[in-house]
């Protein structure tokens, strides 16, 4: 029998998937296909599959909507399968998908960003924006947050939250994490030395950083099929030591991810492994 993983059932050890994260992104994996269409004018259904891994016996399709008008914005599930094919588990995706994302962002983050950094902006103070900080929190100390969001009470809100993490609010960062749902460019310039970490550019017509940002970055993406913004180089060649990463503590650095289908398969199967044991 499949196992069904809810929402309460899924146990991260963060380090350790961390660490599986960083792994599978160093050693790669074909992109997968992404095949999405509209089902309202709002709301887009989404396929990711299949994810796959080297050292990873299995396979995962995701099934997701995105809905910006509800909370969770992200829904669905993810289906985990043995190499033949047998269905392992059905999984609960919101969750997962925060996690893998925030985790991933958060990575890139650590990565690029000056070894000193310890501030961070967050604009979009939602799921992704949340997963993102808590996640950089377990990569880096993270000295305070300065929270931008259209909604002030979703702001608020997030200060409150991450206040409870030990991170209270303080001025504008030295790392920008960014998840809003924007067409337009809602961040143009940062001082010299700031990475940006933006997960909302992923999808044709959404656009988080402006050209003139973009065009004087080392921008840095997962997969260049799959990016919405000119790209530099992969986090995959930066992990290999292919390409050097930040260059000088001056330098402004890109993050922009699309969100690869191993993400989901790496994220899935440790927690299918953590119900296991
Ligand atoms: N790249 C990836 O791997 C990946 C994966 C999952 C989600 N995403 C993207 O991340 C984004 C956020 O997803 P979420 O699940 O956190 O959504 P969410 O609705 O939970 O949070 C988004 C927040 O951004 C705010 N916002 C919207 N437009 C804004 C703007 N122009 N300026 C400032 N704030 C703004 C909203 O008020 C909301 O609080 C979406 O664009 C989603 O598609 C990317």
């Amino acid at each position: 029998m499949p196992l069904v993983l809810g929402a309460g059932d899924l146990e991260i050890d963060l380090p350790r998937l961390a660490a599986e994260l960083t792994e599978a992104l160093r050693v790669g994996a074909e992109p997968g296909q992404r095949v999405r269409a509209a089902v309202t004018p709002d709301v887009t259904a989404m396929v990711l599959m299949p994810g796959t891994a080297p050292g990873i016996p299995a396979y995962t399709v995701k099934v997701h909507a995105k809905n910006p008008s509800r909370s969770p914005a992200i829904t669905g599930v993810i289906c985990l399968h043995d190499l033949s094919g047998d269905l392992l588990a059905l999984i609960d995706s919101p969750g997962l998908t925060a996690v893998r994302t925030g985790l991933g962002g958060a990575l890139g983050a650590h990565l690029l960003a000056r070894p000193e950094a310890r501030t961070v902006t967050v604009i979009g103070a939602g799921v992704q924006g949340r997963a993102q900080l808590e996640a950089l929190a377990a990569l880096r100390p993270v000295e305070s947050v300065c929270v931008r969001d259209v909604d002030p009470a979703v702001a608020a809100e997030f200060s409150t939250w991450a206040a409870g993490l030990g991170i209270p609010p303080g001025p504008e960062g030295e790392i920008v994490l960014m998840a809003t749902w924007a067409r337009e460019p809602v961040l143009r310039s940062v001082p010299p030395g700031t990475h940006v970490t933006s997960l909302g550019a992923d999808e044709p017509g959404k656009a988080e950083l402006g050209p003139e940002l973009l065009e004087r970055a080392l921008v840095v993406v997962d997969e260049p099929s799959l990016a919405h913004v000119r790209a530099d180089t992969t986090i995959g060649a930066v992990l290999r030591g292919e390409h050097p990463g930040r260059a000088c503590a001056e330098e402004v650095t890109v993050y922009s991810p699309a969100g690869l289908p191993l993400q989901d398969l790496v994220i899935a199967w440790h927690v299918y492994r953590n119900a296991l044991s």
